[in-house]
């Protein structure tokens, strides 16, 4: 609002920051409980100065607001657009008489809200995937600094993100408008810097440039969609993106070498199988953000995964299943010849095996989440047969994003690693399972994991007398799973 027009304005709303929604909150509370029009509001920033005199609550007035306008409204009111705030309030305004509003999709001001929303989520994704830091300091001094440029005030509403990421590490965000500081302990917002103030190179600069010529993928080159997702605008922040230009210019010849490298194409029913599934999901790309809130949208978001080769002869990704809120989640390796053409874990032989084995120790399959390292299936074809082939530890780490993510939304009290291949996954290290088996072991963030062996192991063994007391030793495994659910 400019001046003059603040100025003429009846009631004029002083906010602390760009980012002072509690500010705006409680200013249009008071307002809209004494029914003042939008027109009659002008909105500035101005940190530090007296607020001019707001009505007061009138006794025992109460404003009905659905929580979804708020939620709404917190995440638009970080978009840059210098009317917001005024906006906001109208839509405020609306709602009391017409409190259906935000479901009317060809309201212009429902889209408006919609719009800006989208901007500011894109945003926030775009700062998860592209802040670098740089190292300064060494020992005691060692600290990291990273410059930003966002479209939108998203520094506040996203350094909790980064404090997750990097709890370990001192480092400071800094951007045009604000800056975010964690000292292993403390989040503080502080002002906005210049680009000048962080540095501009140190030894991680080729460790970036190597990973991303790792990731690049030559047959999938869209230079369009690629400068959609990465624009131009934060390449001079990435160290990486100097090997732009030269990774596109080589695209075709690096194209053909990989397609001389491909495997074997898999057996004919496979393919028909594949192209049911293949063409209704875009491929997602690896970002560190696929908006997922519930396991049935990363489920969603996990079907398009390209984290790693596996899914080009896979016939779908093969995800968790079980209750969103399920006290124990039971990983295994892969799925298998079965369980990608069904596209759910545990149902070909070794998950009869080890639902029957569920069953006598009393545990409900239907209560617990089970799912599966590595979410693609990996095997060798031979003549019409597809043989099941161990995932590598690069595959396991490339679908530890996908575990980690199941996890973090069930918060489960127990893990069960079935076999060496889930225990590497959840515990990030090789574990002897035959030796350890039985056994919790506690990670770093209070997760216990049940160590036992894979399911399949069981239906290995031929000699009978052998398969009983495995299966037996198995069946104690389950039980001693069932007591740990109820302790
Ligand atoms: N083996 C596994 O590890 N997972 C499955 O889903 C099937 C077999």
């Amino acid at each position: 609002m400019q001046p003059a027009e603040l100025n003429l304005a009846r009631y004029r709303v002083r906010l602390d920051s760009e980012t002072d929604f509690s500010g705006w909150r409680d200013a249009a509370r008071r307002l809209a409980l004494n029914d003042v029009r939008p027109e009659d509001i002008g909105w500035h920033v101005a940190p530090g100065s007296d607020q001019a005199d707001l009505p007061s609550v009138p006794v025992g007035a109460q404003l009905a607001v659905p929580r979804e306008f708020i939620d709404r409204a917190e995440t638009a009111f970080c978009h840059s657009d210098p009317g917001r705030f005024a906006f906001l309030y109208r839509l405020l305004w609306r709602l009391r008489s017409e409190p259906k509003l935000l479901a009317i999709a060809s309201d212009p001001d429902t889209r408006r809200l919609e719009t800006m929303e989208k901007a500011v989520r894109r945003d926030s994704h775009k700062m998860h995937a592209f802040v670098r830091f740089r190292k300064i300091g060494d020992g005691d001094e060692e600290r990291y600094v990273a410059w930003f440029e966002p479209d939108h005030f998203i520094v506040e509403r996203n350094a909790d993100f980064f404090v997750r990421r990097f709890t370990g590490m001192r480092w400071t965000i800094l951007t045009p408008y604000a800056s975010a500081d964690w000292d292993g302990e403390r989040l503080a917002i502080g002002p906005g810097a210049a680009k000048g103030d962080a540095p501009a190179q140190d030894d991680t600069e080729a460790l970036w440039r190597t990973y991303f010529e790792n990731i690049f993928n030559p047959a999938r080159l869209k230079v369009k969609a690629m400068q959609k997702e990465m624009p131009k605008k934060y390449w001079r922040n990435l160290p990486e993106a100097s090997l732009i230009p030269e990774l596109i210019a080589g695209a075709d010849k690096a194209a053909k070498d990989m397609i001389a490298r491909m495997p074997t194409a898999p057996a004919p029913h496979h393919a028909k199988v594949q192209a049911k599934h293949w063409p209704k999901h875009e491929p997602t790309e690896a970002t560190d953000d696929d908006g997922a809130s519930t396991i049935t949208e990363l489920r969603e978001a996990s079907k398009g995964c390209h984290r790693c080769p596996l899914w080009r002869d896979a016939t779908q990704t093969v995800f968790g299943e079980g209750p969103d809120n399920a006290k124990v989640i039971f990983v295994g390796e892969q799925p298998g010849d079965q369980e990608d053409l069904a596209g759910k874990p545990f149902v070909g032989p070794a998950g009869k095996v080890f639902d029957a084995i569920l069953d006598d120790a009393g545990v409900d399959r239907q209560k617990v989440y089970v799912t599966n390292a590595v979410k693609h299936f990996k095997f060798e074809p031979r003549g019409k047969r597809r043989i099941h082939s161990k995932p590598n530890a690069g595959e396991v780490q490339a679908c530890r994003w996908w575990i980690d993510r199941e996890f973090a939304l069930i918060k489960p009290e127990l893990a069960v690693a079935l076999g060496a291949t889930a225990a590497l996954s959840l515990l990030g290290k090789t574990i002897p399972v035959t030796k350890m088996r039985g056994q919790v072991i506690e990670r770093e963030d209070g997760l216990r994991v049940f160590i036992t062996i894979h399911p399949s192991f069981i239906l290995r063994i031929q000699e009978p007398a052998e398969k009983d007391a495995e299966r037996e030793r198995f069946l104690r495994d389950m039980k001693e799973v069932k007591r740990l659910m109820a302790a």
